[in-house]
């Protein structure tokens, strides 16, 4: 596994849609595993391929329920919202409040090719949105109702103050 550099916000290369993944090979492996590792060692709770500057379609997320690799992931259904302070790993001085749903059924494929189904709720459901919106080129001070200055966030919010 290698670290990878995380692209920031000034680049281009975050504005661009992702091709979906085709090839279920070694090399995907070797990104998947890197992501998981520059996300780790960021201190993050998610990493989309185009925040190491691919544009594909995998994206790995760990809010403390172990990691997750998404490959070619797409909500299906979503239910309820929520509005939550969000933070990214390719901004690293913002902070705001996006609106997402509170429940998403997400279907994607593992690094073998195998699909899969996961309903997921809240923070983890944002996490989640959150990196498919990088796979489309969005990032989410774009869609943030409100930034914040991180000191105004008050302690019980803390734990959420982890970027993606
Ligand atoms: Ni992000």
């Amino acid at each position: 596994m290698a670290l990878r550099k995380i692209v920031i916000k000034s680049d281009e290369i975050l504005r661009k849609k992702c091709k979906p993944v085709l090839n279920f090979d070694e090399k995907l492996g070797i990104l998947l595993d890197d992501m998981a590792e520059t996300m780790y060692k960021a201190n993050g709770v998610g990493l989309a391929a185009p925040q190491v500057g691919i544009l594909r379609r995998a994206v790995v997320v760990d809010v403390g329920e172990g990691l997750l690799e998404l490959v070619n992931p797409e909500i299906i259904k979503s239910k309820g919202t929520q509005r939550g302070v969000e933070g990214c790993l390719s901004c690293p001085d913002d902070w705001g409040y996006v609106v997402r749903p509170n429940e998403i059924i997400v279907k994607a494929q593992d690094r073998t090719g195998k699909y899969i189904q996961l309903k997921l709720k809240e923070f983890f459901a944002r996490a989640v949105c959150h990196e498919l919106d990088h796979l489309e080129g969005q990032l989410f001070i774009d869609i943030a109702d409100e930034m914040v200055d991180p000191d105004e966030i008050e302690n019980e919010k803390q734990d959420r103050k982890r970027k993606r």
